[in-house]
């Protein structure tokens, strides 16, 4: 036993085979290239470039389903921009927010106490009213002639908590008398754009960049140039990459979800003491995926689709029709004192199940009885027990 544990560690200890630089697999690693984002990169650029003759750019909004490339696109044009304008001292400053990060710019108060920090006010995290929170902020913003460049990342979050942000931030440049600010707003949320009134709407998307997803081809490229770097010669071959770039072509296109499948795939390797990542190890890696996506899906499901899940579960045949389903659910649902939901809602339950994977639909014929809709579990062996465990609780 103890060699055993001696053996690990010493593997460990001598430093890895197979990474050369892990971090830079990380997702907020920014790369120095983007193949396949040259046209947006530029597009972007275009728009951004007024500024360095300190006329304001127009706002801009860019979406694109996860993992196309929008974080990483911005931080790069804003960072080229943010160097020249130093080079040639213009006053332009790139600032740059994610809302999505929990307490850091997910609500009004925290996003104008965030920017009033970037630029030497040092505001506390609560204690002081949102309004005086705003007039130290514009304060700020116009103690020196600037255009500001505000990149509003998951810009989603913010409208959600608070669209009132939108409203404001949208007409800053009312309220300041020396600076001007236009904003990027970047989101994977189309549907958030509802929350806004149409004026704040057309005012944000002035401009509008769409980041469609990636084909294999292209998180190919993506993938050979991040492992270049990343790995050590030797550590990984092109049908490894193809593999983990095919997966996620088949996920939407995110290509973050394929660099995390080969950063997986080598902790695997390097697990089994390998000195090179094979195509078994990324099988490995894919299933463990499609498990944690799974059950991540199934965690944060509302009660009523729990409940759902677990009629169809429990009834434990390759194929059940709809309304077998339906009344297991009443059945559970009553057991516990809850009112169902309709016939109507729960059809629509089970459509959102088939495009999460978890379930396929088909419709058979059943003679004289005319047509059905027959449901069939698309998860199995393991990750199903798990799954049934998971929903007992409830
Ligand atoms: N064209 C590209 N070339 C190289 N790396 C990329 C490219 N597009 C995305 N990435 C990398 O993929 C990951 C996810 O990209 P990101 O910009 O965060 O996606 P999004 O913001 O659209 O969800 C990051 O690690 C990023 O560096
Ligand atoms: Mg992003």
């Amino acid at each position: 036993m103890k060699t055993d544990i001696e053996k690990i560690f010493n593997f460990y200890a001598s430093g890895s085979v197979i990474f050369a630089r892990k971090d830079f697999l990380q997702s907020s690693y920014l790369p120095d290239v983007l193949p396949h984002r040259e046209n947006h990169i530029k597009h972007l650029a275009q728009i951004l470039a007024p500024s360095l003759r300190l006329e304001n750019p127009s706002n801009v909004f860019l979406y694109g389903r996860p993992g196309t490339g929008k974080t990483a696109v911005v931080q790069y044009v804003g960072s080229q921009l943010q160097k020249i304008a130093q080079d040639k001292n213009i006053p332009v400053k790139f600032l740059y927010v994610n809302s999505g990060l929990k307490k850091i710019a997910d609500t009004e108060y925290r996003l104008y106490a965030y920017l009033c920090r970037r630029m030497g006010d040092f505001i506390p995290d609560t204690g002081i009213p949102t309004s005086s929170v705003f007039d130290r902020m514009i304060k700020a913003l116009d103690s020196k002639p600037a255009v500001y460049i505000l990149a509003l990342d998951e810009i989603d979050v913010l409208i959600e908590k608070s669209p009132n942000t939108i409203y404001t931030l949208s007409r800053i440049n009312s309220e300041l008398k020396n600076s001007k600010l236009s904003i990027i707003g970047i989101t994977n949320d189309l549907s958030i754009m509802s929350h806004l009134d149409a004026k704040t709407k057309s005012s944000l998307s002035e401009e509008e960049i769409i980041f469609s997803p990636y084909n294999a081809n292209q998180i190919k490229d993506i993938l050979q140039d991040r492992s270049n770097i990343s790995f050590s010669p030797g550590a990984i071959n092109d049908s490894v990459i193809l593999l983990c770039a095919a997966s996620a072509a088949k996920n939407h296109g995110d290509v973050r979800r394929a660099i995390e499948l080969l950063r997986i795939s080598a902790e695997i390797a390097e697990r089994e003491a390998s000195n090179k990542v094979l195509r078994k190890h990324v099988e490995v890696a894919i299933g463990k995926f499609n498990t944690d996506q799974i059950i991540s899906f199934v965690k944060t499901l509302p009660e009523h689709q729990k409940n759902v899940l677990k009629a169809i579960i429990e009834l434990d045949k390759p194929v059940v029709y709809t309304r077998e389903i339906y009344n297991k659910y009443i059945e559970n649902v009553s057991k516990i004192g809850a009112k169902g939901l309709t016939m109507r809602r729960v059809l629509d339950i089970l459509g959102e199940f088939e495009s999460s994977g978890v379930v396929g639909t088909s419709v058979i014929s059943r003679g004289r009885y005319g047509r059905t809709k027959v449901v069939e579990l698309k998860i199995g062996g393991n990750i199903k027990d798990d799954i049934e465990q998971l929903l007992v609780e409830i």
